[in-house]
């Protein structure tokens, strides 16, 4: 098998895009970022690319109106012209449709800001502040058709502090979703995840395993 060649899709900000990005650049990950699909003119996921040097393309999904499989069939043609073997969700706010999740099976991971199950969504983050919860934190997950619902790669637990909102706990998250992204990319891209049913086993042969939470 060669060298995998990753797909990331982003919407926004690119901050994991970035932190995957930069450790395949350190050479902690054998794998190399074909291209970065952002749908969002205009976003700073597209900067972050010309900096770091990874192609990118824009395909703007509201030129396709409510077809989302025309918008997904170009990001597949995208995809596959680049050759890539996995897809990385990375801040990317556009539900996929069965269409495309049946191009990529078990080959397309998302990274969310809470403990899954709790919290999915698009405010993770806020839905656990404001629910009370005193600890958080955030999952990677294969992602299926149900909504951040896919089998869960790694998992991280950040506590609640009394004085946090929002954005303080999703800041003190996000420096964990730098860590734990290029993990789960790095154990993708050496073949120690297993998916069975809604369990990944995940071979940690020779690496040094997560410390317990
Ligand atoms: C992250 O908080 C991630 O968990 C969620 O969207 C945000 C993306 O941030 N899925 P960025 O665009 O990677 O900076």
């Amino acid at each position: 098998m060669g060298r995998l060649r990753i797909g990331v899709l982003a919407s926004g900000r690119g901050s994991n895009f970035q932190s995957i990005a930069e450790s395949i650049q350190r050479g902690e990950i054998d794998a190399e970022i074909a291209i970065l699909v952002c749908n969002v003119p205009g976003a700073s996921a597209i900067e972050r690319a010309k900096t770091l040097g990874v192609p990118y393309v824009v395909i703007d999904h509201t030129k396709f109106g409510t077809d989302r499989e025309a918008f997904e069939a170009d990001v597949v043609g995208i995809l596959r012209k680049h050759d890539v073997g996995l897809v990385v969700l990375a801040g990317f706010m556009r539900l996929l449709t069965p269409f495309f999740l049946r191009q990529f099976p078990n080959r397309i991971l998302n990274i969310h800001p809470s403990l899954l199950p709790a919290f999915p969504g698009t405010h993770g983050v806020r839905d656990a502040v404001n629910h009370g919860a005193k600890v958080s934190g955030l999952t990677v997950h294969f992602v299926d058709e149900s909504l951040d619902g896919g089998p869960i790669v790694l998992q991280k637990a950040v506590p609640v502090r009394d004085d946090d909102t929002e954005e303080t706990l999703a800041a003190r998250i996000l420096e964990w979703e730098h860590k734990m992204y290029p993990l789960a990319v790095k154990l993708f891209a050496e073949g120690r995840l297993t998916v069975e049913g809604r369990r990944v086993k995940i071979n940690w042969d020779g690496l040094q395993p997560l410390p317990a939470p």
